[in-house]
């Protein structure tokens, strides 16, 4: 076992509340696995501290932080340096603070989602992409497609916000949220990005008749693992991804900013995580 020594690096994941987070459990098996002296840790913080508790950090000698709901868009404004996909976004994930007393911040969930197609053997580039939702995730989601050549639909319950998503993005088209599965046929990958068909949230009504049998879906929700669309593409013959890749994915460049090591996302992780979402 990796003991911790005065000498540790330090990094944690600020989010109100915390409990659920799965980001300790993955950050810590990789120190381990790394044998790297350091630690990551949960700290529960309201909104009103956030920026005491960043401060603090800095003073306490915190390499960064990831950060989750509801201090995306706190973490953005308190940065020194954001790069182009933050701005786009508006808000971060993983902060990292550097020996000149700043803070630089990066938004990974898009990166992370794509990384996570890629690895499944998805490539998105020149693909047609309908997006379920316009909220935040569907944001980041978006635009790291974009990034990458895909051509992307969105399609919201509330149209004003796909319209101004695409509108944002710069370039997408926009479905009715009626009509998405009538439209289905026309595309080559289909992403969940909204909350219907977690654990504890209200039925999704959905219906993949329209599907191609080449069609790729998706799903940004992890708990259940196989997500009921999920489970209705598989039992169509259809090819799934999963979402705790995403989650596994987007958690590496945080990781390699403040170890130093680019960690990788493999079965045993993989499976060590997914285990912890049953308890
Ligand atoms: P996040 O930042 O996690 O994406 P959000 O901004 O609250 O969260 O967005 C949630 C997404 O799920 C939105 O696209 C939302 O649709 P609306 O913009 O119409 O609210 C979608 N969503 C949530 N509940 C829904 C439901 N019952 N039916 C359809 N879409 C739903």
């Amino acid at each position: 076992m990796q003991l911790i020594t005065g000498k540790a690096k330090i990094a944690a994941v600020l989010g109100w509340p915390i409990i659920h987070s799965r980001s300790p459990l993955l950050h810590n098996f990789w120190l381990q696995r790394h044998q790297i002296d350091g630690a990551y840790i949960p700290l529960a913080v309201k909104t009103e501290d956030f920026n005491s508790v960043i401060k603090g950090m800095m003073a306490a000698g915190f390499k960064g932080c990831n950060v989750t709901i509801p201090h995306k868009e706190a973490a953005y404004q308190c940065c020194d340096h954001v790069d182009e996909t933050a701005k786009k976004m508006g808000s971060v994930n993983t902060l990292w603070f550097t020996e000149d007393g700043k803070i630089h911040g990066t938004s990974t969930d898009g990166a992370g989602f794509v990384a996570s197609l890629n690895d499944a053997g998805v490539n998105v580039s020149n693909k047609k992409i309908l997006v379920l939702g316009a909220g935040g995730a569907a944001r980041s989601v978006a635009y790291s497609l974009q990034q990458d050549g895909a051509l992307v639909t969105i399609t919201n319950r509330t149209i004003k916000r796909a319209e101004q998503l695409v509108q944002d993005l710069g370039g997408g088209d926009v479905v009715e949220w009626q009509s998405w599965s009538q439209e289905l046929g026309k595309f080559d990958v289909l992403v969940n990005t909204t909350s219907l068909g977690m654990e504890g949230k209200e039925d999704f009504q959905f219906d993949l008749q329209k599907a191609l049998p080449t069609l790729v879906v998706t799903d940004i929700v992890y708990v259940p693992r196989v997500t009921p669309l999920l489970a209705a593409a598989q039992q169509k013959g259809l090819k799934t991804v999963e979402g705790l890749g995403m989650l596994l994915h987007q958690a590496r460049l945080g990781f390699a900013k403040w170890y130093g090591v680019d960690p990788k996302v493999d079965r045993e992780l993989t499976e060590f995580v997914a285990s912890s979402l049953k308890k």
